[in-house]
Formats: structure tokens, C-alpha cells, sequence
């Protein structure tokens, strides 16, 4: 149904000048500066220039895909039957491209789009671990930051954030993404989006941004990736969409659709989630690009019997750009023609393309972002690099510090051990685009960096590709230390797009050397190393210390020494549960309460395991500092609220111990009876408080109605009366709670 607004009239104008009316979702309410200009283009266009701008090649210089082999890219540029070009770098090479763009006939400028997921050259923590550091403010800065450099390379668009909520540590895309939560995950994106695209397009440092993947790819069965999603249509609603939504009303200018069928029909056919809900109910007026290939792989699905009929499929569901798969360039001219597809259709799209375009200025100069000099100016610059090295001590997690082994206060002798701890090519994670290995911090590089006058003694300790132990070579470094750093986990690339694992330990052998190194009487700090939440059980009693450090991008040796020395208090928490069994998965904290409740041990009749308790290693939230700190109990400013009213909780928090340190002040609820079950818990907040030793503030938490809803069985936003638990805490599972009542 299109909705009233002038634009909207205009377009109908244009449209019932030329064919009846289809009901394509198209909604554009938001008057666009541009929209005249848009219009003004689009009536010169032929149909096939038309489709040629829903077109999207990679270069050949990357594939981040099954990719072909196709030489005539350049003259299909110069016939205008391309409108983007993805993995395309570098100012020069993206001016050669644009170039050939403006041979065509009415010289519509390329957009370029480039997986920034987590910095261009100067590479950032993984997103996984920026979720951890529970600093939107930092999230924004990231993106902000990497967004400057994007652009100064000729690019104008990043397919990022990646807003898909996952509760699979199988799953290898769990790395891209802010966790388990739904409503940090909301916030997160809109954080990121934020980031990206600044205040305005026009702006030579922003780029557009895409919610991808649109939507619930982080539900695929088995984690195991591209896998089929099957869930009911208010999960889909309460726990998936959410992240979504909050991306669209932060102004992202993208969507990039999921590989993943929804209710039995893949994402990028799924009118119910693009056309009615995207388009429709959230009136997003921004265009929505295919996945690598999946208008073409609606095939392999059995939705449709040929590419043709995928793009019938693509573009009558809304899909606007077409990525790599050909279907739109090979067939929408001939569905056109034939009637099957009403060129509506085809308008819409366009005009949504045309509008970012003329949004970033590139009809005015299609040039601008290709300037050699200011790549050569911005591209890994120290400013950049001081936002990595933040970045990353900030995402680290203190997991365990028995007897305050951590800070290590300039130690003579220190023992680094753990081949991870010397790969450089590891220190940057998965879909680090454009980082250059060569120029990561290695763990080893920033103790040495740290620690000038400390004797530094490595050791691989384990052969970084088959695991093998050499003991040997650990113990005789270890030998000449009473402090062992050691370095254990999973190699970059086992996480990130197509690597989801059956098995999340760490490595057996790197567990033994652990245990090996502490039956020696040291003291052994332990550093886990992943893109994911992983399970090191065994290993655990024999560390003294454990911090999680991810994956943390081009500083990351720079970051974790800061936090080893304490010259950074570690503040970050678990976006993610870490699971203490494989067969947990998927673990979350927030999970409903069911007939016959969990308890920790094995109680028979209760929802557990006989083998195992079903509490995880680690819950969400949780994560250690250098100092103490206590936690009030939550006061509501009443004990009743009206409905609207907002509900007000106070509470007090105090430095119990002998450093300055950052705390995370968590804000869970529950709804303790609704039409629909509600989780044990839900966050709706969180607060960062930073505390000099004895210093104490108030932390004032404010929860608008909205935050007391959910979905109903009618799938309608509902706040029920009734009474909810307010509970708070440094963790999800370290809460002090009171109870209100809301009518
Ligand atoms: C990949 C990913 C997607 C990425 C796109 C372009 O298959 O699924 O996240 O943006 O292709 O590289």
C-alpha cells in the first residue's frame, strides 16, 4: 500500500501515467531534498539502464564468495549496466572504475561497497569484542574512525553492522556480531550506525552503512552456517527483528538481506520481511542489497525453478540490488516486457539507489572520495591507531584473578609462551579486509613493548597449525620466570563467515600445557584467544589469571599489555554466554522459566541435564576488575507506577578496592505474569561509572513503558499491568532485586 506524502504522489504520478498500480511497499514518507533530481534521472532512463543500477559486481582484485570469472565487467560499466561494484580499494583503483562509469551514456556514478566490519587498514577489535566493552560512546568512535579511512579509499559504503542476534557460539558469524541480547544489540547498532554515516552522507569521512543480514541468520540450526531458520513468528519478532528496527530508526541507509529462509521462504523473496515489514510497517525508504548470490540461490533453496524466476522472486519482495548472482541483469528486462513485473518495481528500486547517490554528492562529483592524497594522509595514521589500542584493552575480559596476580608490576623476568601469542596474522580476526599482517602488534611485541626492562623469554609451546605440544621448549622458558603468559585458542580463521565448529574447545594440547607450566609452581596468567565464546575446562584450575582478548585488530599486543600492566583496569563484559558443554548450545541468560525450573547440580523432574549442570562457564555480563566494587540495592523511586509513567531506580555504587577501575552497572526485569511467558530476565540497561578507591555515586536508572513490553500472541507491542522484578548487578547472574507494580 502506498502511504500519503508528496514524494509518494509524485510517484504515483510517474507510475499511473505509465501502468496500474501494484502494491510494492514503496513508502516515502521522508521528503527527500533529492527526490525531484531522482525523478528528473529516472524518466531518462531506458529500462535496461534502469536495471543495469540494481546490478552489483566484486572486483576481481577479492571475492568474499563463490566468485566467477567474468572479463566484461568494464565495457558492461561503460554500457551503464552496472550500478555498484563491491571490493574495489584504494582511491586509484576505485577512480579507474568510475571512470569507465562516466563513458556511459547518462554517467550515473558506481557506488563502491566494502566489508568494513571492523576497520579498514587500521583494523579494530572484532565487533564481538567491542560488544564486550559495553561502550556505545567507543562503538561509535570505531565506526566513525573506520568510516574516515573507508571513505579516504575511493568507498562510500560498508555492509556493516552486522545486527544478527546469536545464542550459538557454533556459529562462526557470532564474531561480526554484539551477542545474545536483543536490546544491547539494538543499541549497539544503532551506535554503529551512528558511527558510519556521521551526520550527513555528504560528508567525505562517512559512508553509507547496512543492517545485514535481514534476518534471524543467527538462528540457523546447529550454528552451522547458511543453515535453515526455524522459529515461530513472535520469536522472530522479540528476539531477532529488534536490532533491525533500532537501524532503521537510527537512518541506516541499507539492508542487505540473509542467505536464511524465514517461515519457509528465503530472506531475499520473503515479502513479509521486506516489503511488509522493512518498507511497510517500518517505512524504511533506503534500499535493500541481495546477499553474495542469493537472489540466484532462491534455486538451490526449491523456492523457484530458474534465475528467472528468482528475480521475479528478488524484486517483487523488495531485494533492490542484485549481488553477483545476474538474475536482474539476465531477466527483469524480459519479466518486464512480458507483463510479468510491473516496472513499478523496477522504479522504486532505482529511485532508492539514485537516492543515496545523490545523498553522498556523487552526481555532483562522482570523484570525490577518490583523493590520493588524503588516503595517503589517513590510512593507518597514529590517531587511528590510538583508537584501536582503546579500543581493544576496553573489549578484553578479566575472567579470573585469583590472589591479585593480575596487575604485573614490572616483573624481571616474564615467560611468554603459546605460538598465538607470536602470529601476527592471527592478531587481526576474521574479515579484517584490507589489515596488513605485517603491520599487527603481536602479544609478545607489546610485552616487550610494555615491559622494556624485563628479560622476555618465548616459546611456541604448541605447533600453530597442528597443535602439537613441545613441552620442552615451554618449560625451559618457564624455567627462568616465575610469571608465564601463555597464550591459547582458536586460529582467526576458524571464525567468521562459512567457519562454524562442532567443537568449541580450546585445543587439548594447549589445555596440558597449562596445567604442565602450573604443576611447575609458576604463576600462569592465561590469555584466550578466539572470535567466539570457547570452553577451556580443563585448564581453568591451573590459571591463576584468565583474560579474554578476542581478536583486537592491528594494536592488539599494545591493548592486552595495557591491561596486563593495569596502566588499562580491564572493564569489559561477556556479550555472549560461555558455555561450560557443547551440548548447552545455545546457551543464554536470558531464557524462560518453563514448568519445572532449572537448578544448579541435577534435580530430577527439573529442565536440566543428568550429565551435566545447566549453568554455563561464564554468563553474560559478567567480567572482573582490578579493584571491588559494591552494588546498593535497587531503590524505586515507587512502589507503584502508573501506566506511561516511567519508572525510576536508584542505586548506589562504591570503589571497595585499592585501584581506580570502570564498573558496568547492569538493569535487568522480569515481567512476573503475562499473556505470553517472559524470559528470567531481560537487560534494559546498563551504566559505566568510573571510581577513584572509596569513591561512590548514584547511578539513576530510568525504564520508559516501552521498555516493559513485548510482543504478544497477536504479535501487537504490548505493556501489560502486573508486577515486574527490577534487578541490578555488575552481572547476569549477580543481581540484588526489588519488585514494582505497574498499572
Ligand atoms: C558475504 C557475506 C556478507 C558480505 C557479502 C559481501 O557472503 O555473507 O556479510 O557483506 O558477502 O562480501
Amino acid at each position: 500500500m502506498i502511504k500519503s506524502g508528496i514524494f509518494s504522489m509524485l510517484l504515483m504520478g510517474v507510475i499511473a501515467g505509465s501502468c496500474t498500480q501494484p502494491s510494492v511497499g514503496v513508502n516515502y514518507e521522508v521528503i527527500s531534498p533529492y527526490a525531484e533530481k531522482v525523478d528528473s534521472v529516472l524518466k531518462l532512463m531506458t529500462l535496461e539502464e534502469k536495471i543495469g543500477q540494481m546490478n552489483q559486481y566484486t572486483s576481481d582484485l577479492q571475492a568474499t564468495g563463490p566468485s566467477r570469472k567474468d572479463s566484461t565487467k568494464l565495457e558492461q560499466i561503460r554500457k551503464g549496466r552496472v550500478g555498484s561494484m563491491l571490493n574495489v580499494k584504494g582511491a586509484s583503483n576505485t577512480r579507474r572504475f568510475q571512470e569507465a562509469a562516466m563513458e556511459s551514456r547518462l554517467r550515473i556514478p558506481l557506488l563502491f561497497g566494502l566489508d568494513v566490519i571492523h576497520g579498514m587498514r587500521t583494523v579494530y577489535p572484532i565487533p564481538l569484542a567491542e560488544a564486550a566493552s559495553f561502550n556505545l560512546k567507543l562503538m561509535e568512535r570505531t565506526a566513525a574512525a573506520a568510516a574516515k579511512e573507508t571513505a579516504s579509499e575511493g568507498i562510500h559504503w560498508t555492509f556493516a553492522p552486522m545486527v544478527d542476534v546469536t545464542r550459538d557460539a557454533r556459529w562462526g558469524r557470532v564474531m561480526e556480531g554484539a551477542g545474545e541480547d536483543t536490546w544491547y544489540g539494538s543499541r549497539v547498532a544503532e551506535a554503529r550506525v551512528r558511527g558510519f554515516q556521521g551526520k550527513s552522507l555528504a560528508d567525505t569521512a562517512t559512508v553509507l552503512a547496512c543492517a545485514k543480514h535481514f534476518a534471524a541468520y543467527g538462528a540457523c540450526i546447529g550454528g552451522r552456517d547458511y543453515n535453515t531458520v526455524d522459529i515461530s513468528r513472535l520469536t522472530l519478532h522479540e528476539v531477532y527483528l529488534p536490532p533491525f528496527r533500532a537501524a532503521a530508526e537510527a537512518g541506516v541507509a541499507t539492508f542487505m538481506n540473509a542467505f536464511n529462509e524465514v517461515e519457509g521462504v528465503p530472506s531475499t523473496g520473503n515479502t513479509h520481511l521486506v516489503r511488509e515489514v522493512l518498507k511497510g510497517d517500518w517505512s524504511f525508504n533506503g534500499f535493500v542489497v541481495s546477499d553474495w548470490n542469493s537472489v540466484g540461490e532462491m534455486v538451490n533453496h526449491g523456492l523457484v525453478p530458474d534465475l528467472k524466476g528468482a528475480a521475479y522472486k528478488g524484486v517483487t519482495a523488495g531485494c533492490d540490488m542484485d549481488m553477483e548472482s545476474r538474475a536482474y541483469t539476465s531477466h527483469l528486462e524480459e519479466l518486464v516486457k512480458e507483463g510479468t513485473v510491473d516496472e513499478a518495481y523496477i522504479d522504486d528500486a532505482v529511485r532508492r539507489i539514485l537516492l543515496k547517490k545523490f545523498e553522498l554528492g556523487l552526481f555532483d562529483d562522482p570523484f570525490r572520495y577518490c583523493n590520493e592524497q588524503r588516503q595517503q594522509k589517513t590510512v593507518l595514521s597514529l590517531e587511528l591507531r590510538q583508537v584501536a589500542r582503546e579500543a581493544g584493552a576496553e573489549s578484553i575480559v578479566l575472567l579470573k584473578n585469583d590472589n591479585g596476580v593480575l596487575p604485573l608490576k614490572e616483573p624481571e623476568h616474564i615467560a611468554v609462551v603459546g605460538a598465538l601469542t607470536d602470529s601476527k596474522e592471527d592478531m587481526m580476526g576474521s574479515w579484517a579486509i584490507e589489515g596488513v599482517r605485517e603491520e599487527a602488534i603481536t602479544v609478545l611485541q607489546g610485552i616487550k613493548n610494555r615491559y622494556p626492562n624485563s628479560v622476555i623469554a618465548y616459546a611456541d609451546g604448541y605447533d600453530l597449525e597442528t597443535n602439537q605440544l613441545d613441552l620442552a621448549g615451554a618449560k625451559r622458558v618457564a624455567a627462568m620466570s616465575d610469571i608465564v603468559i601463555v597464550g591459547v585458542g582458536e586460529r582467526a580463521y576458524q571464525s567468521g563467515e562459512a567457519r562454524s565448529m562442532a567443537h568449541i574447545d580450546v585445543p587439548d594440547s594447549q589445555q596440558q600445557l597449562v596445567k604442565h607450566l602450573k604443576e611447575m609452581g609458576k604463576k600462569v596468567i592465561v590469555l584466550v584467544m578466539g572470535g567466539r565464546p570457547l570452553i577451556f575446562n580443563e585448564l581453568e584450575p591451573y590459571a591463576d589469571a584468565i583474560l579474554m582478548t578476542w581478536w583486537l585488530g592491528t594494536e592488539a599486543g599494545n591493548s592486552i599489555a595495557d591491561v596486563l600492566s593495569g596502566d588499562y583496569n580491564p572493564s569489559g563484559k561477556l556479550p555472549m554466554t560461555f558455555p561450560a558443554a557443547i551440548g548447552q548450545v545455545p546457551i543464554y541468560y536470558n531464557y524462560k522459566n518453563t514448568g519445572r525450573p532449572s537448578q544448579p547440580g541435577f534435580m530430577t523432574y527439573t529442565c536440566g541435564y543428568l550429565d551435566q549442570d545447566f549453568r554455563p562457564a561464564y554468563p553474560f555480563g559478567y567480567g572482573l576488575s582490578y579493584t571491588q566494587f559494591e552494588i546498593s540495592d535497587p531503590i524505586p523511586s515507587q512502589k507503584e507506577y502508573k501506566k506511561g509513567e516511567t519508572v525510576e531506580c536508584r542505586v548506589a555504587v562504591k570503589n571497595t578496592g585499592k585501584c581506580a577501575g570502570k564498573e558496568t552497572v547492569q538493569l535487568y526485569i522480569r515481567d512476573l505474569v503475562s499473556s505470553v511467558t517472559r524470559p528470567v530476565k531481560e537487560l534494559r540497561g546498563f551504566e559505566q561509572v568510573t571510581l577513584k578507591p572509596g569513591e561512590e555515586k548514584e547511578v539513576v536508572f530510568q525504564l520508559h513503558e516501552k521498555e516493559l513490553g513485548f510482543y504478544n500472541g497477536n504479535l501487537e507491542y504490548v505493556v501489560e499491568p502486573g508486577e515486574f522484578e527490577l534487578m541490578v548487578g555488575n552481572s547476569s547472574d549477580h543481581l540484588k532485586k526489588t519488585v514494582i507494580l505497574y498499572n
